[in-house]
């Protein structure tokens, strides 16, 4: 078998269109969604995440505020600054870029955001609203993977879902999420004894481990569709995900390319959550 590709180039191309067209909307509403991203130091990857951030929020027409700090910053600047977009009106969805430098408290500053305007779903308000089924913000990488099943018309309910990781960005919320829509999950992780007797058994695998091209066609079941959140290099240097493409793809019914796959859809879903924040202000 050779797997259909599912890309997220494509995907996210159509629901930031939706998206222009719903800002452009709150515009003439006297309501332009605005998206401030803080970023403190110069990791060079948060600085690429960043720069992907700020443009794809300017290309949907919204406003777009990037806040560079040294990485010498206090913890106590870093929250004054979060205070001051809290209460900026113009301002509806506030993302800081992690990770912080280690004198930063992360779970202080995460929980120093309104959650109304935690368009990450960090927050353990939106984190709590996830797990019990309310409406919040979701976080972007497990929401983009459940609009890109669902866009692809694959439909997960009664599938079994085998989850490799088990971050609190991705892992765990990518679970619920799957739950939610009635499938049956497992959460594999880095002490997980015997992966591929779990892998095998997946209708949908989703891989969220950091490690190279780690899951190759015998973890994986014929006809499976295989998710890859994986960002890495690989020997010579070339971007690829934690799912050995090539070999896999012979195995799979469908499959995310790395890179145009997950990653694309995690910037949509984030200004998705920005448009929905302003939504709500303008209720
Ligand atoms: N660092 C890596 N991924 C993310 C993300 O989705 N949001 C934030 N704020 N920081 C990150």
């Amino acid at each position: 078998m050779t797997a259909k590709l599912i890309s997220g180039v494509t995907i996210g191309k159509e629901i930031r269109e939706e998206i222009a067209t719903s800002v452009l909307d709150l515009t003439t509403e006297g309501c332009q969604p605005g998206l401030a991203v803080i970023l403190v130091g110069e990791n060079p990857a948060s600085q690429t995440y960043v720069k992907n951030k700020e443009k794809s929020s300017i290309e949907v027409g919204m406003k777009s505020q990037l806040i560079k700090l040294p990485d010498t910053v206090s913890e106590q600047e870093l929250l004054g600054h979060i205070e001051e977009l809290n209460s900026d009106d113009s301002i509806h969805g506030i993302l800081v870029q992690l990770p912080l430098p280690k004198h930063i408290n992360e779970d202080l500053v995460i929980r120093s955001i309104d959650p109304n305007k935690d368009v990450d779903g960090f927050h353990p308000q939106n984190v709590g609203k996830m797990i019990i089924g309310q409406e919040g913000f979701l976080p972007c990488t497990p929401y983009g993977i459940m609009e890109m099943l669902e866009r692809s018309g694959i439909s997960v309910a009664g599938k079994h879902a085998v989850i490799i990781g088990r971050s609190n960005i991705v892992g765990k919320p990518m679970g619920q999420l799957l739950l939610q829509k009635d499938a049956t999950v497992t959460y594999c992780h880095s002490r997980t004894k015997d992966l591929p007797s779990f892998t095998k058994q997946a209708d949908i695998l989703i891989v969220a481990i950091g490690r190279a091209k780690f899951v190759t066609a015998d973890f994986v079941k014929e006809g499976a569709v295989v998710i890859d959140v994986g960002m890495n290099r690989d020997e010579n240097g070339k971007l690829c995900g934690d799912v050995d493409f090539n070999t896999v793809k012979e195995v799979a019914s469908a499959i995310t390319p790395v890179p145009g796959g997950v990653g694309p859809m995690t910037i949509t879903m984030l200004l998705k959550n920005t448009v929905l924040s302003a939504e709500t202000a303008l209720q």
